[in-house]
């Protein structure tokens, strides 16, 4: 017997960098996840939509491990990850963004990175992994300046430095673009490009449609803890479930 059907499957197995299998999350006596299975494969970008309170947020947290899982499981790379502490996934190379931008005003952007890069190295290989992260977000002519003194669009390219800084193989982006202007929004989305072509696999959360349609190879949509839609961007919009529970006639005629 040959080994030849096993290796034929293994790349298909082998490209599934993320695998979340029924999760749930219950916050007393809300199902704010109810059952929601997702595969990404390695160098895709997939979009994640639906409407306020759907439980992205939520699914994201349970991905990143700061939130715990009542049901189901999480394999990154193959390996279970299932409510692991938020830093033994992000040292497997898994790691987030959050939907309010987190930094320490006072610090710098080389403090801010180069904390991150602490993650997975010793002080001096995280300062250089710092600067090497700044070039690539377009932030290292402001490398000593704090995050107080940045504008929003730099914020926003620090938030997704510091996930950078980590050294991931997979970045969670929870509404990084929120409150931008859509030529600010189009600089992030070029970000992301260049990164995913670095080989980093993104989810992506977002409600500004124009980014969803233009960065995303799959959209996923959730509503009422539930995924309800998969597939191709310019057909999950044309989807009437998707019209009707989130984007509304407008977009449909659009
Ligand atoms: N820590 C928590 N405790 C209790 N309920 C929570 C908690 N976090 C979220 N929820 C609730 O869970 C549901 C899902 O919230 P979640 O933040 O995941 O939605 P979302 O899809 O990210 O929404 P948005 O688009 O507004 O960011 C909501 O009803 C929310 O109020
Ligand atoms: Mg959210």
């Amino acid at each position: 017997m040959t080994l030849a059907p096993q290796t034929d499957l293994a790349p298909a197995a082998a490209d599934v960098i993320l695998s979340a299998r029924d999760i749930a999350v219950q916050f007393g006596g809300l199902r704010a996840v109810d059952g929601v299975s997702l595969d990404v494969r390695r160098g895709e970008v997939v979009g994640v939509i639906g409407p306020n309170g759907a439980g992205k947020t939520t699914f994201f947290q349970v991905l990143s491990g700061f939130v715990r899982a009542s049901a189901g499981e999480v394999r990154f790379l193959g390996d279970p990850i299932t409510n692991l502490p938020p830093e033994a996934i992000c040292r497997r190379g898994l790691t987030r963004t959050f939907q309010i931008v987190e930094v320490f005003p006072s610090l710098t952007v080389r403090e801010t990175l180069t904390a991150a890069a602490l993650v997975h190295q010793p002080m001096a290989a995280a300062r250089r992994v710092a600067e090497e992260t700044a070039a690539l977000v377009r932030l290292k002519d402001k490398l000593d300046l704090t995050c107080r003194q940045l504008t929003l669009p730099d914020q926003k390219a620090l938030e997704i430095g510091k996930a950078v800084a980590t050294r991931p193989q997979m970045i969670l982006l929870d509404e990084v673009m929120a409150g931008l202007r859509p030529s600010e929004a189009e600089e992030v989305v070029a970000l992301i490009r260049r990164l995913r072509d670095g080989g980093i696999t993104f989810l992506v959360v977002e409600h500004l449609m124009e980014v969803i349609m233009s960065i995303s190879d799959r959209v996923v949509v959730i509503g009422a803890g539930r995924k309800i839609a998969e597939g191709p961007p310019d057909e999950v919009v044309r989807n009437p479930k998707v019209v009707e529970i989130y984007l509304g006639e407008e977009f449909e005629l659009a």
